[in-house]
Parts: C-alpha cells; sequence; structure tokens
C-alpha cells in the first residue's frame, strides 16, 4: 500500500472496534484500516495490516462509517423556540407552525439562508454526519422553492425537493391550484436542483390523492419519490409511498397491520425520526414492530426549526436504544447503512475496501458507547474522502 503518487496512503491500525456494516451490523475487533484515495483501500485484523505512508494508533478505540443523514430541513429563516416552549408548557404540535418558518423564510436573503445552511452542514460535520439529504419546503413559490434547492445543493448532493410541505396562505382557498403548481411550473424550475421529491401526507398538509399525484409528477421528471407519512396520526401515506415506488417512507409513527405489510412487501426503507418525537410529545414509533416483521430501518434526525432541532446522529441513536429498543448495533446500522439505503447509496454506510473513506474514530472502545454515554461529545477524529476533516492526525509519523 506504500504510494508514490500525490495523494498518500493512510493506515489506522489499533482500532478496538471496527465497525464495517457488511451484510447487516458487523464489527472486527483489534483491526486496521487503510485509506487510499479517498476511499477505503484494505480492512482486516491489525496483525496482517499492509504498511502505508503515514500510522494512526486509534488505541483500541473504535471506528465507525461517517453517520448518514437521510432527512433534513435546513434551509430556513428564523427559529421557533418559542412555539417549543409552548409545547412544552402543553400546547400540541400542529402542521401549521411551518407556515411562520414560511413567512421567516420568504424574508431571509440569500445570504442569511445560506449562513443559517453552511452553519447546521458544519455542525453536522462536526458531529460525525459525513453525507446529508437535505428539502426544500419553507419556499412554497416557484423562485423561493427553486432558491432553497438552489442553495441546497451547494452543500450536499441529496437534494429534495419538497415544494409539497403544506399549502401557503395565499392558495388557501384554492389547495388545488397549489397542487397544480407543484406538479406543473414549480417541479419543473425545481427537477434540475434536485435528486428527490418528497410530500408531506398529513391531516393538514396533503391527501392521499394529492400526494400520489405529487410523487407521480415528480418521477416523471426524473426525480426519486420519498415521502413524510403517518407522522401525527394514522392515515394513508405508507400506501401512497408503496404504490408510488417510493424509496423510503420516514416518521412511520402511527403505522398499521397493513402499512408495516406494505413496507415489508415493497423492501421501502422505514425511516425513524425520533428527534420529532422527543421534541413533539408524540410516542416514539414503533421500532421492534418493523425489524420483527423484517423491514429496513434507517435513522435521521429530521433537522428543522419546528418539529425536530436536533443535527445529532448520536442523540438519535441513544433515543432509538433507549426509548425505541433497537439494540445499540441495530441503531449504529440504521444511522449508517440504513441512511445509505434510503439514498439508495453503496458507497457510504460501512466499510470495506472501494467505498468512500467517510468514517468516525471515536473516543470510546465501543460502538455502544454512543447510547450509554448519551450527550456526550465523544468523537475524536472524522475522515470525509479520505480527508481528515476533524481532529488530528493522532500519532501519526511517516
Ligand atoms: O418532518 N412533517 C413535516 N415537516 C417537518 C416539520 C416541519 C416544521 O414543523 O417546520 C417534520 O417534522
Ligand atoms: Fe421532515
Amino acid at each position: 500500500m506504500r504510494k508514490t503518487g500525490a495523494v498518500p496512503a493512510t493506515l489506522i491500525t489499533r482500532i478496538g472496534e471496527l465497525v464495517t456494516n457488511e451484510d447487516g451490523f458487523r464489527a472486527i475487533e483489534n483491526a486496521a484500516l487503510v485509506i487510499e484515495d479517498g476511499k477505503v483501500a484494505w480492512t482486516g485484523p491489525s496483525s496482517r495490516a499492509p504498511a502505508a505512508d503515514s500510522l494512526v494508533d486509534a488505541a483500541r478505540r473504535t471506528v465507525l462509517p461517517g453517520f448518514v443523514d437521510s432527512h433534513t430541513h435546513l434551509v430556513f429563516g428564523g427559529e421557533r423556540s418559542a412555539e417549543f416552549a409552548a409545547r412544552m408548557a402543553g400546547r400540541p404540535y400542529a402542521a401549521g407552525g411551518i407556515l411562520t418558518t414560511v413567512k421567516a423564510t420568504r424574508a431571509a436573503s440569500d445570504a442569511a439562508l445560506r449562513a443559517n445552511l453552511r452553519r447546521l452542514a458544519n455542525e453536522m460535520l462536526s458531529q460525525g454526519t459525513t453525507t446529508f439529504e437535505c428539502k426544500s419546503g419553507y419556499g412554497l413559490t416557484v423562485t423561493d422553492e427553486e432558491r432553497g434547492l438552489a442553495l441546497a445543493a451547494e452543500v450536499t448532493p441529496e437534494v429534495t425537493y419538497l415544494g409539497a410541505h403544506v399549502v401557503p396562505p395565499e392558495f388557501a382557498a384554492d389547495a388545488h391550484g397549489y397542487v397544480a403548481l407543484v406538479c406543473g411550473p414549480m417541479l419543473k424550475a425545481c427537477a434540475l436542483h434536485a435528486r428527490w421529491i418528497d410530500v408531506f401526507c398529513e391531516d393538514g398538509a396533503f391527501g392521499a390523492d394529492e400526494a400520489a399525484a405529487i410523487l407521480a409528477a415528480g418521477r416523471a421528471a426524473g426525480l426519486g419519490a420519498r415521502i413524510h407519512a403517518n407522522q401525527l396520526g394514522p392515515g394513508p401515506g405508507v400506501q401512497v409511498a408503496a404504490q408510488a415506488g417510493a424509496v423510503a417512507v420516514d416518521h412511520c409513527t402511527y403505522l398499521t397491520a397493513a402499512d408495516v405489510d406494505a413496507i415489508v412487501s415493497t423492501a421501502m426503507v422505514a425511516t425513524l425520526l425520533p428527534g420529532a418525537e422527543f421534541s413533539t410529545r408524540h410516542p416514539y414509533p414503533d421500532a421492534r414492530r418493523l425489524l420483527a416483521a423484517g423491514a429496513t430501518v434507517a435513522l435521521a434526525t429530521d433537522c428543522n426549526p419546528g418539529s425536530s432541532f436536533t443535527s445529532s446522529m448520536a442523540f438519535c441513536v441513544a433515543l432509538a436504544v433507549r426509548e425505541m429498543r433497537m439494540t445499540t448495533e441495530e441503531a449504529v446500522w440504521s444511522a449508517t447503512a440504513g441512511g445509505a439505503r434510503a439514498l439508495c447509496r453503496d458507497d457510504i454506510g460501512r466499510l470495506a475496501p472501494g467505498t468512500r473513506a467517510d468514517l468516525i474514530l471515536l473516543d470510546a472502545p465501543s460502538h455502544a458507547y454512543l447510547a450509554y454515554r448519551p450527550g456526550v461529545p465523544l468523537i475524536a477524529a472524522i475522515w470525509r474522502g479520505g480527508e481528515l476533516v476533524r481532529g488530528s492526525a493522532l500519532r501519526a509519523r511517516h
């Protein structure tokens, strides 16, 4: 592995636990990993590690794939801490709060939106998220949605058009007209900037027929489909997603047996967003029921100013373990490989020869510490695309 090329190979050795995620959660003890040209070149036991240009001693700590956060809403203006405080004092959460953020987002300059977005993207990276999806959905005019997507595309390739977040006030008397806009001129302007289309299918947002029409229009324009479904109560969202050929169905808080069947039989990824239940005081989704049925489960933050203003995947892992009874292995898999599945990505979420070298060095002897030590910053270093982006090249030598 010693190279003469411009990019030197790095060997991370003496890894106490290396989470590789090959075929479900897998970890190698006393492991090593080689990074070369931005990719993982080799993984295996430390004793058999090849030579490299530089050496990092993991000192028996844990290495795992960077988190893949497959559901965020980071393009927004303003904040809603007063709404959160009122909710904690007893007021229920409703979809309508989104409009407060729509107003602030429309009023914000490009520079202000960009600064907020970059601050959050940076905050996520510092916490080990090396890939994230980002939605529009707080603009809700052709120009504001297009602007939100163009900004999102500056920070991630996983961009989602969510013109169908709620019906904006100027269309309050003409929801039909708004759906036509979302499926017509707005989609035309937005499709170029996005990889995915999403719709909030819920009481107070969009119904089954509307959501189906929106996802079909998006797919016809070349976008992959994902959905916000069954978040605030039972509803048709999961079935709509199944029929639309959606890749992922997100929230899944209120599911019927038929919904679970639809998720399993279509192999859609069920993305659970426990930060939203934490912050809205809804019950947590029943992860055990989905896992027992054989569903693929992802965990994501849903980072947004209303229902879940956390950017921490580690916090979501801790909630999943403590509140949703996922094992530490399941939760870490869902926050890495599960997120990758939800984005149809094979190059991230696992560590094997050929995958992107997106990885976290945890200042802990096992992945379980992510839930065992909730709220504690445990990340010692982060590599993204093979580049050390946080932490120092610990005990590196040439
Ligand atoms: O995923 N559910 C719809 N959208 C967000 C909430 C957005 C907001 O309240 O501003 C969510 O929870
Ligand atoms: Fe969301």
